[in-house]
């Protein structure tokens, strides 16, 4: 597990570290059987995402945005190719060392926010700092509190998802991907469900986080708002990913 270390914290990594690529994917493809047919989904995706780089993808609905998403976060199984998070190919880890390589290097923001329901927004977002041993409960909350409150949702600590709308329940996912200072923040359509002025919030925020902390971020959207502020924009389109 050390060498995994290693990797998360750039000592193994190639080029100088301003550079660092902190995901990479080669030759990815991915398909579904279904009976005697094959559904190819992803047809050979290549790419590299380096640290602090704001990189959108879009793509029409059915595409394959989810799909690349969760094969980029350890998430799914490939059918073929090499998916490497800061310089470890996921495929070599056990699921233990894969879950923990998650949990120190990436935040992801499911589509559907995927929030534990029987804890609250509080709980659910300081989830990823209880996680590691080394973090006390007392600052893993404190951390979240912050978290929230950047996404304006100090005043629902105590909510559950339940208790929660629909944009606030992003919002916490929001928050709980970035709680533990990841390199890289993988997102599914993460504002496509709030109003202009929160999402305008949230895009901000992601914005200082890629300056300030070298956050790199790959966020699936809609937004053409959204997707003019990254450095590139990503096609995904019949099974490959091309920039234009
Ligand atoms: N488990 C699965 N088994 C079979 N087919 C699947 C499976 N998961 C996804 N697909 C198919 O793969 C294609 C890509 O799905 P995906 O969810 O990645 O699309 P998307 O680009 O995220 O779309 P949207 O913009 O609507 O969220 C779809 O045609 C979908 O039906
Ligand atoms: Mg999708």
């Amino acid at each position: 597990m050390s060498d995994v270390m290693d990797n998360v914290t750039g000592s193994n990594v190639n080029g100088n570290a301003n550079n660092r690529v902190v995901l990479s994917c080669r030759d990815l493809v991915k398909s579904y059987e279904e009976g005697p047919e094959k559904l190819v989904v992803l047809s050979g995706v290549n790419v590299e995402i380096r640290k602090g780089e704001r990189v959108a993808i879009v793509g029409s609905s059915g595409s394959g945005k989810t799909t690349l998403l969760n094969m980029l976060a350890g998430l799914d199984t490939v059918t073929s190719g090499v998916v490497s998070i800061c310089g470890t190919d996921m495929a070599t880890l056990s699921d233990s060392q894969r879950g923990e390589l998650r949990n120190q290097s990436l935040g992801f923001v499911y589509q559907f926010h995927h929030l534990l329901s029987e804890f609250t927004a509080l709980e659910n977002t300081a989830m990823p700092l209880l996680l590691r041993k080394r973090c006390s409960i007392a600052e893993a909350r404190q951390r979240a509190e912050e978290l929230l409150t950047l996404v304006g949702l100090e005043h629902r600590l105590k909510h559950k998802p339940g208790e929660l709308s629909g944009g606030e329940r992003q919002r916490v996912a929001i928050a709980r991907a970035l709680v533990a200072r990841p390199s890289l923040v993988l997102m599914d359509e993460p504002t496509g469900n709030l109003d202009n002025q929160t999402a305008e919030r949230i895009h901000q925020l992601m914005l200082e986080l890629a300056e300030k902390v070298d956050t790199a971020f790959v966020v699936v959207t809609h937004d053409s708002e959204l997707a003019g502020r990254m450095n590139r924009i990503l096609h995904l389109t019949d099974g490959q990913l091309l920039e234009r």
